[in-house]
């Protein structure tokens, strides 16, 4: 069965193939990926309507490049899949609307996707698969979760954010440097050349005792920080950078080790773009190498949003029959979707 996926909820569009075949995991056939980063660099931040007016531009040229890679025909598709939510309205209609069209043109079932898992099975993709059940740590532009997850679609929350996402303290942070949008790969470079204990910054919740999240304090802590220095700032902003990456490392970290903890799991999972994070992966691989404790990452390059994490959700959901796809062709979007609301 070869199932091509749609993703296009925020600022990247992405098409993939996914092939499953009986109960093995399924492998990716080809993907393409087109990153608006560039379009949005100039306004600081996504600009929604450009966003989904670019995802029209791009979409269908990315779906005949994954055809022509993997060598198969747009009739040997059997599912065409899609992100439903959550995201930007706009932007998930592009995808939704093209994923339905072409599966009443070619007489294929649909399926929508929820987005967030689609990162939680992008692991699935590497060369090192994880096992269930597992912990995830869901780190993305706009979701830090905690998860424990015992098979597709059986997800339960053990802990979120209360207020800021990691990804967005390490955006918003990054903005009060003056460095560029996406703050987080370029926070973690400027990082490289700091010292991470030059600054006392908060690690909120550490000790709530549960395994909910906070990061919204750390941004008003650097800003803070950033006005104190005054003229210094220049020449301290690497210390400062690496100081708050060091924070929000330091609390995924230590709630993610309290979520094995109480699980009684020896298996981990880490998703979603500050996944990609380089001492975010250092930290993780030390103390789970304590613990014994098995970690998973996607591919680098699969961390950020893309289209085969969204064809491997749907092959998965198809695969442990969870949900089936349907040749109903008209279409909804879900820009906000809780994944606790995800039904199995
Ligand atoms: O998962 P994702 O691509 O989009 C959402 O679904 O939100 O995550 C994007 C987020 C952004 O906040 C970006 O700054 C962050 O992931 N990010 C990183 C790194 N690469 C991307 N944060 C820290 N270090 C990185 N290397
Ligand atoms: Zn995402």
């Amino acid at each position: 069965m070869l199932v091509l996926g749609i993703e296009s909820s925020c600022d990247e569009t992405g098409v993939a193939l996914v092939e499953v075949s009986g109960a093995g995991v399924p492998v990716l056939r080809a993907d393409a990926l087109h990153s608006q980063i560039e379009m949005h660099q100039a306004y600081g931040g996504v600009v929604p309507e450009l966003a989904s007016r670019d995802h029209i531009r791009r979409v269908v040229p990315l779906a005949e490049a994954v055809l022509q890679r993997s060598g198969v025909a747009l009739a040997d598709i059997d599912v065409v899949a899609f992100t439903r939510g959550p995201g930007l309205a706009g932007a998930l209609l592009v995808g939704a609307g093209v994923a339905c069209a072409l599966g009443a043109a070619l007489d294929k079932p649909v399926l929508g996707v929820h987005h967030l898992e689609g990162h939680l099975l992008s692991p699935f993709l590497s060369a090192d698969p994880p096992e269930f059940p597992f912990v995830a740590l869901l780190v993305s532009g706009g979701h830090t979760q905690l998860m424990r997850v015992d098979g597709v679609g059986r997800y339960e929350m053990l802990g979120e954010t209360i207020d800021d996402a990691a990804g967005e303290a390490f955006d918003k942070s990054a903005k009060l440097l003056g460095l560029g949008y996406p703050g987080g790969p370029a926070l973690s470079r400027l990082a490289e050349q700091g010292d991470p204990t030059a600054f006392k910054l908060p690690r909120p919740l550490l000790h709530s005792g549960n395994l909910d999240f906070s990061f919204a304090g750390l941004k008003t802590a650097v800003l803070t920080q950033a006005k104190k220095l005054g003229d210094e700032l220049d020449a301290r902003k690497a210390d400062l950078a690496a100081s708050t990456q060091a924070a929000i490392v330091d609390v995924l970290l230590k709630k993610s080790l309290k979520a094995l903890e109480q699980s009684g799991l020896k298996r981990i999972v880490i998703a979603g773009g500050v996944g990609a994070n380089k001492l975010l992966r250092s930290e993780f691989n030390a103390a789970c190498a304590v613990r014994d404790v098995r970690v998973h990452y996607p591919e680098l390059h699969l961390c950020t949003d893309n289209g085969a994490m969204i064809a491997m959700a749907a092959a998965m959901r198809l695969q442990a029959n969870v949900q089936t796809a349907s040749k109903v062709y008209a279409f909804d979007v879900k820009p906000r979707w809780p994944l606790g609301d995800l039904t199995a």
